[in-house]
C-alpha cells in the first residue's frame, strides 16, 4: 500500500489540463501515494443536480488530502437554467462546491502564499514576499442571506438596534440580508495560525487587516483576538491596518510586509491583489487547511476560453502541490519543487502566454520534472 491516498478532483475547464501538468511533475518526484479520482463541477450539477455529489464527499473521506483543479460556478438563477429539463421541478438550488468543501471538512485556514520568483517578468517588484491567512469558513460568507427579508427578522431588527429603525418602513422584498458572522475560536485560530506560520518561516511582522473602525463588532472581535494572541509571539510585531488602506499600501510597498491575516471576504480580496503583484493567476496557489484535512488548488477559476487547450500556466497548480507537499510533511520534495518551479522561471526559455511565451502547460510541466 502507498503511503498516502490522494483525491484528485480536476473539475472544469483548465482545471483538467493544470491537472494534467501536475501528474507530470508528481510522477517525476516519486511521491508515494495512490491517487484517486473524483467528480465535481458543472456537468454534475446540471445532469445531477449537485456539483458536488455525495460519492465525492465518501472519497475525500477515505483519502489523506484532495488536490482540486477548477470549476464553473454562476448565480443560481443562470445555474437553474442549465439543469437538465428532467431536474428542474425538483427544488435544486446551486451553491458553490468549494465553499461547501470548506465548511464540510471545516477547512477553516485559507493559506496563500504570493512570493516574487526572481525573473519572472510579470512581478510587481523582485522583492515581495506575501503570505496571506483568510479565515474560511464564516463572516460575509457563511451563507446565513435573506431576500426577502422575513418579517419577523425585520421586527427583531428594529427592536433590537435603534439603526435597523431605518429600514422600518422599506418592503421586505425591497430589501436582502448578509449577515457577518465572526466566532471568537475562529479569530483565535486564525491569527494563531497566522503567527505560527511567521515564526516557523521567520516572518518579522503579522498584519491583521480589518476596519474596526466602522464595522466595530465583527472586525473589532478579530483585532481585539489577535492583539491577545501576539503576546505569544514576542518576536514578531503586529500591525494593524483597514482593509481600504492596506490595498493601497499593498500597490505603494509590498515588500514591507510579511503575514497577513483577515476574515473571509476580506481576506479573498486582497490575496487577489497580492497574487497580482507577483504574477498574477498563473502564480496563485492555495491550500483550504483543517485539522485533519486539507484542500490545495491554484486559485483561479475554470477559464472556459482556455479550457483542453493547455495553453494556461501550471505554476499556480505546482505551487499548489508544493504547499500539499509540505502539509504532508514530505519537506524534502516541497523544496525541490519550488526550486525547480524557481529555475524554470528564471531560465525564461519554456514560458505560457501569459508570461509572454508559447509553450504549453505541459511544456512547462516537463520544463519542471526535468529539473526535479
Ligand atoms: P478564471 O480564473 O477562470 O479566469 C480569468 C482569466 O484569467 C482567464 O480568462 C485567463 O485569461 C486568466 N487565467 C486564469 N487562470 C490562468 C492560468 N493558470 N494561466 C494563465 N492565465 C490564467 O476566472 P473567470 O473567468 O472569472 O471565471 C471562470 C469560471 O471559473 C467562472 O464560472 C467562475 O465562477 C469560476 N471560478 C472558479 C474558481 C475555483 O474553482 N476556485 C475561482 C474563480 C472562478
Ligand atoms: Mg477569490
Amino acid at each position: 500500500m502507498a503511503k498516502y491516498t490522494i483525491a484528485v478532483l480536476p473539475g472544469d475547464g483548465i482545471g483538467n489540463d493544470v491537472v494534467e501538468a501536475a501528474n507530470i511533475v508528481l510522477d517525476k518526484i516519486n511521491l508515494d501515494a495512490d491517487y484517486r479520482y473524483g467528480d465535481i463541477g458543472w456537468e454534475f450539477w446540471k445532469t445531477e443536480g449537485e456539483p458536488l455529489p455525495e460519492r465525492t464527499i465518501q472519497l475525500l473521506k477515505e483519502t489523506d488530502c484532495c488536490l482540486f483543479g477548477a470549476i464553473t460556478s454562476k448565480p443560481k438563477e443562470e445555474a437553474f437554467k442549465e439543469l437538465v429539463p428532467e431536474l428542474r421541478s425538483r427544488g435544486y438550488v446551486y451553491f458553490s462546491p468549494i465553499v461547501r468543501l470548506r465548511q464540510e471538512f471545516d477547512l477553516r485556514t485559507n493559506l496563500r502564499p504570493c512570493k516574487a520568483y526572481p525573473g519572472n517578468p510579470l512581478n510587481y517588484r523582485d522583492d515581495i514576499d506575501l503570505v496571506v491567512f483568510r479565515e474560511n469558513t464564516e463572516g460575509l460568507y457563511c451563507g446565513v442571506e435573506f431576500h426577502p427579508v422575513p418579517q419577523p427578522l425585520r421586527d427583531v431588527l428594529t427592536d433590537l438596534h435603534p439603526k435597523a429603525k431605518k429600514f422600518e418602513k422599506v418592503s421586505l422584498d425591497d430589501m436582502a440580508l448578509s449577515c457577518r458572522i465572526f466566532t471568537r475560536q475562529a479569530c483565535q485560530n486564525i491569527v494563531r495560525s497566522a503567527f505560527e506560520y511567521a515564526k516557523e518561516h521567520s516572518y518579522k511582522s503579522v498584519t491583521v487587516v480589518e476596519k474596526p473602525n466602522v464595522i466595530r463588532e465583527t472586525s473589532g472581535l478579530m483585532v481585539r483576538e489577535a492583539r491577545k494572541i501576539a503576546r505569544d509571539f514576542p518576536g514578531i510585531e503586529l500591525w494593524e491596518a483597514n482593509i481600504d488602506a492596506m490595498c493601497m499600501w499593498l500597490v505603494k510597498n509590498p515588500q514591507d510586509y510579511g503575514v497577513l491575516v483577515s476574515s473571509n471576504m476580506f481576506g479573498d480580496i486582497i490575496s487577489d491583489l497580492c497574487a497580482q503583484l507577483v504574477g498574477g493567476l498563473g502564480f496563485a496557489c492555495s491550500g483550504n487547511i483543517g485539522d485533519d484535512y486539507a484542500v490545495f488548488e491554484p486559485t483561479h477559476g475554470s477559464a472556459p476560453k482556455y479550457a483542453g487547450q493547455y495553453k494556461v500556466n501550471p505554476m499556480a497548480m505546482f505551487l499548489s502541490v508544493k504547499l500539499m507537499l509540505s502539509w504532508l510533511g514530505e519537506n524534502d520534495m516541497a523544496s525541490l519543487l519550488e526550486k525547480a518551479v524557481a529555475k524554470v522561471i528564471k531560465d525564461g526559455i519554456v514560458r505560457t502566454y501569459d508570461m509572454g511565451g508559447q509553450s504549453t502547460s505541459i511544456e512547462v510541466a516537463e520544463a519542471v520534472a526535468a529539473y526535479l
